[in-house]
């Protein structure tokens, strides 16, 4: 039977190359973004591409309620969602002091907030029903604090922890949830962040989203609980258990720097 997959953050990068991956297996696709220009184009490229469903909600998830608002309007249309898929986010690579706070404040009601609400509305029905699986998207910068994106590593370590607490919790309901983390990633991350320059994308050869959400797709589907995605994340991740949290600090500070990361005073 035809199945339903909502992804957030599906106008570029990882999200679009999940709402392809499904498409092409005939299921059903929910894309969610803020960009509505984008969200028709794709509709229309996937529906004709590969004669599925596709359907769009244009949302700022940062914006207060707007995940419930999801929920609920994707509820009041009768769509049954199967498959969902945590997805949108974004980082920055600048001192925590340079930032403004405002753009802290978005970056946390997205990447934390939007995704635990909808894991508690979409996972709700889900464990009633006995059957879904969520996907997270997390970060290599989940392992440690990562400083000149501070809040970005933060959000990240927040998403790596309760994807595996809410893989106990909701598998005993016959809910599946994974957490995916992938290493630099060639998507419109690295500009939206300004960390193209940094030395995590001029050392790490950085995937590219199809790959990424490839290896996702595979994770979720075999249902595990958390997928680090290529080499030098799974050795990152590895290494990060035994040596001293404060190394782990000073070479994320060395991974993050970039030429304007740390050249301005506050
Ligand atoms: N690229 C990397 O190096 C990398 C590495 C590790 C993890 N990740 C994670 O992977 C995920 C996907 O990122 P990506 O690399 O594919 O970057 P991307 O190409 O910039 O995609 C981000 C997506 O999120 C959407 N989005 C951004 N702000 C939003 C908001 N306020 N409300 C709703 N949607 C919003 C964007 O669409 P609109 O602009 O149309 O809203 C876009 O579809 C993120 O969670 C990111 O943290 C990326």
């Amino acid at each position: 039977m035809t199945k339903t997959v909502l992804i957030t953050g599906a106008s570029s990068g990882i999200g679009l190359e999940f709402a392809k991956i499904f498409a092409e297996k005939g299921e059903n696709v929910i894309l969610v973004a803020r960009n509505e220009e984008k969200l028709i184009k794709i509709r229309k490229y996937l529906m004709e591409k590969y004669n599925n469903f596709t359907c769009f909600y244009v949302k700022d998830l940062s914006a207060p309620n707007a995940a419930k608002e999801l929920f609920d309007e994707i509820t009041a249309d009768g769509r049954k969602v199967d498959y969902l898929i945590n997805n949108a986010g974004f980082g920055d690579n600048h001192k925590y002091l340079h930032t403004d706070f405002e753009t802290h404040e978005k970056m946390v009601k997205l990447n934390v907030l939007a995704l635990m609400e909808l894991c508690y509305y979409f996972g709700r029905v889900m464990c009633n029903r006995g059957n879904g699986k969520i996907l997270n998207v997390a970060s290599v910068a989940a392992f440690c604090g990562g400083p000149y994106m501070s809040v970005y590593y933060a959000t990240k370590a927040f998403v790596l922890s309760i994807s595996e607490a809410l893989a106990e919790e909701f598998g005993e309901f016959g809910v599946k949830v994974t957490c995916l983390c992938p290493g630099p990633t060639i998507s419109n991350f690295a500009d939206a962040a300004d960390s193209g320059k940094s030395n995590m994308f001029r050392y790490l050869k950085p995937s590219t989203s199809k790959e990424v959400a490839e290896a996702g797709y595979k994770a979720m589907m075999k249902g595990k609980p958390l997928h680090y995605h290529g080499f030098n994340v799974k050795a990152m991740a590895f290494l990060t258990r035994f040596s001293p949290r404060f190394i782990n600090t000073k070479f994320a500070k060395f991974m993050n720097n970039t030429d304007s990361a740390n050249k301005h005073n506050l």
